[in-house]
């Protein structure tokens, strides 16, 4: 994806550029002049002969040189015109800043898709409208409404949806000595999407660290595939906000109501390798950690302090979050030991004490060890207090830190945890300014720590995780399925029966229970004695989902004779419950055996197919103990996913009861995926109970939604 012309642009053209102090005109100007942009500046004011000493033009068509990029201040209802003026003068880009379009309402909207015509019909990519702008800080060159000229040399790039909020959380950041590449506020995205976005920021040689703040995110499947591809190069951290909101559709299926637009985002987050923060706070810091750190190579965190209780603080938080403290090698204590006073603990936290005449010596010496220490990949020294205070102890852990990390080349993270009054930020400043991260109190220390243990899990995952699970290929098996989905469609319904649906999950290498649909009791009786009792009796019906509601059920019928009143009852129940409902049959079952599990998805209108497993059975809505993937999923997803439910030990075995058979269950999980990518007319389906022992997991009841 080459936005070069956005982001560093030749020429850049500022229609509705301004003298006048206060207006926006001015600001742009303002900005772009004063941030050290080099490439040429074209004011556009039909008003004015010159704007901020430059010569203006009436029209974008009036310049006889090249433009690569216009910034469009004019309000909304002026725009698509001036767009066409930039379309007739060839420009590549456009950043459109007014409001007034699709956040407004229908009149908005209407004017946005005549904005989008008018780029697409000259092919220039535009960024907006509605957005804040963008900044190229290693350039000079701000285009935003934000004021100031960042400092150069930058490696984190942030993409905000909310141009003020991102704004302020970026100057938070430069108070916290960080630098950014570029900042890009997307706005209402009605042509440049996140997904270009993001892709570009992944090839640039000048990110290593990707920010993201969004309330939604535009082609959600599109932003998966390409973040898939970025992460184990560099990290994407993503704060999605407005998780509450999102109101949950009326469901049909137990699986629709259980997933969310929320659940696919997750999904998507989690198996692309995206760092899914809670806060801009969160992100900020956690691109603080990863800019200025190296990645840890495992997850043992070694700590130095002057507080045996926030040690013990730092300790608890640590290990909530999926890192260990654990006590340091024999080794290391005892060269430890020598230089600690007697009464001080040298097995992590190493506690140096109150002695702070000698914070200096006892605060370098012990970073040495745990630089040194083949057993601990993170170092936290915890300044606290007076060893936040005292300069030299500040300067001594920073230059032990350098030379440990750049003349030494150990590649193992340092992050301060800093417990101080404001009075000495400039100390905390001492460390920021050399790369060494610090971060306030120990909770946020832990919370960022967790996050950079999570990336790097994922890291190691992807190594050796296999392609897409590959079905044995059976393209006979395929078209079957589809021809009776077309019967279905053709018949004008949308509901898909149990006896097709197993039919097609069969033919996809699914076990599913052995059944036949029989229209007379002679004939139920010769299926069950093939079946071999018990068996299950089942209703028929395209008027019937919840067939169990209608009476429509009866489980563990053992001989002929009960068959034969369990027919004649499931009958009489339905016809009482929906004297209209049309009747195919009953459907006489093998009884499945072992723990009821369900398997089921929903399309997301973001992100395509969401599947859903749970422990099965009434209660799944209740409990909610179920996980998520988008499909298709890999082996090692499919196993996540089961690893991943709250009930797992019930299934894996527990006190000498035995497990079920995980392999199968996995296998049947990942078919499920391959079939759901397969035909994406299927809008929901839901496999509840799918029965799991140790020898097989069988699909017990089936419905789906086209
Ligand atoms: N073949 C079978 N073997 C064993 N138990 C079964 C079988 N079929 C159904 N059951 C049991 O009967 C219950 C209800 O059956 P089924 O799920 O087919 O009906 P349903 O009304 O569609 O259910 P729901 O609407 O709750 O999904 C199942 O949850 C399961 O416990
Ligand atoms: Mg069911």
């Amino acid at each position: 994806m080459n936005l070069d012309f956005f982001f560093t642009p030749k020429s850049v053209a500022i229609i509705g550029a301004s003298n006048r102090k206060g207006s926006m005109g001015y600001v742009f100007m303002n900005n772009i002049t004063q941030a050290g942009y080099k490439g040429e500046i074209y004011p556009i004011n039909p008003k004015e002969d010159e704007v901020f000493g430059l010569k203006a033009y009436k029209n974008i068509k009036d310049i006889s040189a090249d433009v690569d990029l216009a910034v469009v201040l004019i309000p909304a209802k002026s725009v698509p015109e001036v767009m066409t003026d930039c379309g007739e003068k060839g420009l590549k880009g456009a950043v459109v800043i007014a409001g007034g379009f699709a956040e407004v309402g229908d009149e908005g909207a209407r004017l946005q898709e005549k904005l989008q015509e008018v780029s697409e019909r000259y092919g220039i990519r535009t960024l907006g409208p509605n957005c804040f702008g963008l900044y190229n800080c290693n350039i000079g060159l701000n285009v935003s409404l934000a004021l100031g000229s960042p400092e150069r040399g930058g490696r984190i790039s942030l993409i905000t949806q909310s141009g003020a909020y991102g704004m302020a959380i970026y100057t938070f950041a430069l108070d916290h000595s960080m630098k950014f590449a570029k900042i890009i506020a997307p706005g209402n995205k009605s042509d440049l999407q996140d997904y270009e976005l993001l892709s570009y920021l992944g090839s640039d040689k000048e990110t290593n660290v990707i920010c993201i703040l969004a309330e939604t995110i535009s082609k959600g499947r599109e932003f998966f595939e390409v973040a898939k591809e970025i992460t184990p190069k560099k990290p994407v951290i993503v704060v999605k906000t407005g998780r509450t909101e999102g109101s949950r559709r009326a469901a049909i299926s137990h699986t629709a109501s259980l997933a969310g637009n929320l659940e696919a985002y997750r999904a998507a987050f989690v198996q692309s390798g995206i760092i899914e923060v809670r806060s801009g706070l969160d992100m900020i810091e956690l691109a603080k950690a990863l800019d200025f750190q190296p990645l840890p190579k495992g997850k043992r965190v070694g700590i130095v302090t002057n507080s045996g209780g926030t040690g013990v603080e730092l300790t608890d938080l640590l290990e909530e979050s999926g890192l260990s403290v654990p006590e340091l090698p024999e080794e290391s204590q005892s060269s430890l030991k020598s230089v600690l006073p007697a009464y001080a603990s040298p097995k992590n936290p190493i506690d140096v004490t109150t002695l702070w005449s000698q914070f200096t010596e006892l605060y370098s010496k012990s970073i040495a060890s745990l630089f040194e220490c083949p057993e601990i990949d993170i170092i936290m020294p915890i300044l606290l207090q007076r060893s936040a205070m005292m300069k030299e102890v500040v300067e001594s852990v920073r230059d032990t830190v350098i030379h440990y990390q750049r003349e030494m080349k150990v590649k193992k993270p340092v992050y301060v945890c800093w417990v101080s009054t404001r009075e000495y930020l400039n100390n905390m400043e001492i460390l920021q300014s050399a790369g060494i991260p610090c971060f306030e109190w120990p909770e946020r220390t832990a919370r960022i720590a967790g996050y950079v243990a999570g990336y790097a899990d994922y890291l190691q995952k992807i190594d050796n995780s296999e392609a897409i699970y590959a079905l044995p290929q059976n393209e006979l098996g395929k078209e079957k399925a589809a021809s009776i989905l077309n019967k279905v469609s053709k018949e004008g319904r949308n509901y898909v029966l149990e006896p097709e649906v197993k039919q097609i999950l069969s033919l996809y290498g699914i076990r599913v229970t052995k059944e036949r649909v029989c229209s007379s009791i002679d004939e139920a009786i010769s299926t069950a004695n093939e079946i071999g009792y018990p068996v299950v009796l089942k209703i028929v019906s395209p008027e019937v989902i919840h067939k169990s509601d209608f009476g429509g059920v009866e489980i563990g019928i053992k001989d002929d004779s009960e068959l034969k009143e369990a027919y004649t009852r499931i009958l009489k129940n339905v016809q009482s419950n929906t004297p209209d409902a049309k009747i195919n049959g009953i459907s006489v079952q093998e009884m499945a055996k072992g723990k009821e599990v369900m398997i089921g998805s929903v399309k997301d209108q973001d992100f395509g197919p969401l599947m859903v497993f749970g422990m099965g059975g009434i209660f799944v809505e209740a409990v909610r103990d179920v996980s998520y993937r988008l499909a298709p999923v890999t082996e090692s997803e499919a196993e996540q996913m089961i690893e991943e439910i709250r009930n797992y030990s019930l299934l894996k075995g527990y006190r000498g009861e035995r497990g079920v058979n995980l392999e199968k269950l996995r296998d049947s999980i990942a078919r499920v995926s391959l079939l759901l990518v397969d035909f994406p007319e299927i809008n929901e389906m839901d496999l509840n109970p799918v029965f799991v022992n140790e020898n097989e997991a069988i699909v017990a009841d089936g419905r789906m939604f086209i």
